[in-house]
């Protein structure tokens, strides 16, 4: 039997501002995955930089903590059996023009940066993430 998982998400700022939350949301829970914990906040710079340390020497990440504290963004815990890999199908490649008809950053995103969501890589990467927005009392439902 396939274990359960969580994974976690952030409903990025362009799509926040272009009031794509309740679309993305409603096409989260349609494809199975049930909300375990669900908030809206602007981000630090200090925040998005520790959130982002990974890709702290990419070329792209100054552009990267840019857009990311430039507007609210929402973020949420997902449970579903493999939700990690399936979450990763449902957003979509980086870049929105080579992803999938039908993914979340097909239908949402503008560009290989404003690309509408975040979806965890991996467990390891899922469990960091959900606790660096949520305690484990806001998880627990
Ligand atoms: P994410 O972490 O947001 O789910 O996206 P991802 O795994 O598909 O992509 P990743 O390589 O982890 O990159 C993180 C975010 O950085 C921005 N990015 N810009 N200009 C560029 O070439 C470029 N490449 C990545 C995107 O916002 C990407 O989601
Ligand atoms: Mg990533």
């Amino acid at each position: 039997m396939t274990q359960m998982e969580r994974t976690f998400t952030i409903i990025k700022p362009d799509a926040v501002r272009d009031a794509h939350t309740g679309a993305i949301i409603e096409k989260i829970e349609s494809a199975g995955f049930k909300i375990v914990a669900l908030k809206m906040l602007h981000l630090s710079h200090r925040q998005a930089e520790c959130f982002y340390v990974e890709h702290r020497d990419k070329r792209f990440y100054d552009e990267l903590i840019e857009y990311m504290t430039a507007g609210a963004v929402v973020v949420a815990v997902l449970e579903k059996e493999n939700a990690v890999e399936d979450y990763r199908r449902l957003v979509g490649e980086t870049d929105p023009r080579r992803a999938e008809r039908g993914t979340l950053r097909a239908l949402y995103g503008r560009d290989v940066t404003q690309n509408a969501l975040h979806a965890s890589d991996s467990i390891h990467s899922a469990r960091r993430e959900c606790s660096f927005f949520f305690s484990e009392s806001e998880m627990t439902i």
